[in-house]
């Protein structure tokens, strides 16, 4: 069993991407006792970012975020995903099994193309790039959250095409996302996302994130007055981090209208720096020794690299190249 999940590398990573897909990645991969695949998907921020230099800071963010929450270099395998390149020669060979039509639904492709001036065909073949990251590495379970579900199931329903043709080639993919979390609102209650400039960086300084939590939209219920926890996005970023224990002693304290709204950002930010300092100080010492980010992806990329040989080399056999 191979767990695999990339983040790309087109921003800061922020704390959608922490409780959506490294935490319960990380989780995973201890769990399955074998090294898990995370990595760092730079060639899909391609479709959304063409400055090398921002990438290049960007892919060290995402590594190091990786590495300050427990990716352990020696056991698991963290890469930046063009550094297999194997998994583009994949990507095509996967988008001539790919109905156009799949990829015209996707919602991400919808959602994405709405917003954007310039809609560039990268951003159409995505989910085969996606498809490709995963089928490459044979992971059978994909930690994310609930905005890549389609993709997987892209992903499964082009390897079922595959094996079908050729005979068993691809092992079947699962997601895994924790239902209880799912998506993770940003500041204005939409998904929070990079692309809607809504997210929380939880590596920035103690001020910082202060004033972005500050930040979050809530309605205008008075302090004093009971508050609907369930449609609170301060809450639910509360939630998604705090134990059983505390997210109840929240909810109750919304439900009497004993907590305003700005207590309860307060009550955030203490808890972000409480639950996650050691990281955020992890993660600072890594961003100023790149020597080690470099060598942990250097040590991961030779691993990724033997194990995308052995699949391209089957998939050029059954293709006749
Ligand atoms: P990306 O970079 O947009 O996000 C990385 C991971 O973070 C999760 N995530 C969230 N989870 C909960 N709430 C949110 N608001 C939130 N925002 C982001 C995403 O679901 C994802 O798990 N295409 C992928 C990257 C990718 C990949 C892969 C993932 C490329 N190849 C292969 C898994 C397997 C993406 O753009 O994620």
């Amino acid at each position: 069993m191979r767990v695999l999940t990339g983040i790309q590398s087109s921003g800061k990573p922020h704390l959608g991407n922490i409780i959506g897909a490294v935490l319960p990645a990380l989780a995973d991969g201890q769990q399955s006792g074998n090294p898990a695949f995370h990595f760092i998907a730079d060639l899909h921020s391609l479709t959304t970012s063409r400055e090398g230099a921002l990438r290049r800071e960007n892919t060290s963010s995402v590594a190091a975020a990786w590495l300050a929450f427990g990716c352990d270099p020696n056991k698991d395998v963290l890469y930046r995903q063009s550094r297999a390149p194997a998994v583009t020669e994949l990507t095509w060979y996967l988008s001539c099994f790919t109905p156009d039509g799949l990829l015209a639904r996707a919602h991400s492709f919808k959602d994405k193309s709405s917003n954007l001036s310039d809609v560039n065909a990268g951003l159409f073949i995505y989910p085969v790039l996606m498809a490709a990251d995963i089928l490459l590495y044979q992971a059978s379970r994909i930690p994310v959250g609930k905005d890549q579900k389609q993709h997987i199931e892209i992903t499964r329903d082009i390897a079922k095409v595959f094996n079908n043709h050729y005979g068993q080639t691809f092992v079947l993919p699962e997601p895994v996302i924790r239902e209880e979390i799912m998506t993770i609102p940003g500041l204005d209650g939409r998904k929070m996302s990079k692309s809607y400039n809504n997210y929380i960086d939880i590596f920035q300084s103690d001020k910082g994130l202060k004033q972005v939590i500050c930040r979050i939209v809530t309605d205008s219920t008075p302090v004093n007055e009971p508050k609907n926890p369930d449609q609170c996005s301060v809450f639910a970023l509360y939630r998604a981090v705090a134990s059983e224990q505390e997210t109840v002693d929240m909810r109750e304290q919304y439900l009497a209208g004993r907590i305003g709204y700005g207590a309860a950002k307060d009550q955030l930010y203490k808890m972000l720096l409480s639950k996650f300092g050691d990281q955020r100080e992890r993660y600072s010492t890594l961003m100023s020794r790149p020597k080690i980010i470099e060598e942990a992806l250097q040590a991961g990329e030779t691993k990724a690299r033997a194990v995308a040989q052995e699949t391209i080399v089957a998939v050029r056999d059954h293709l006749g190249f």
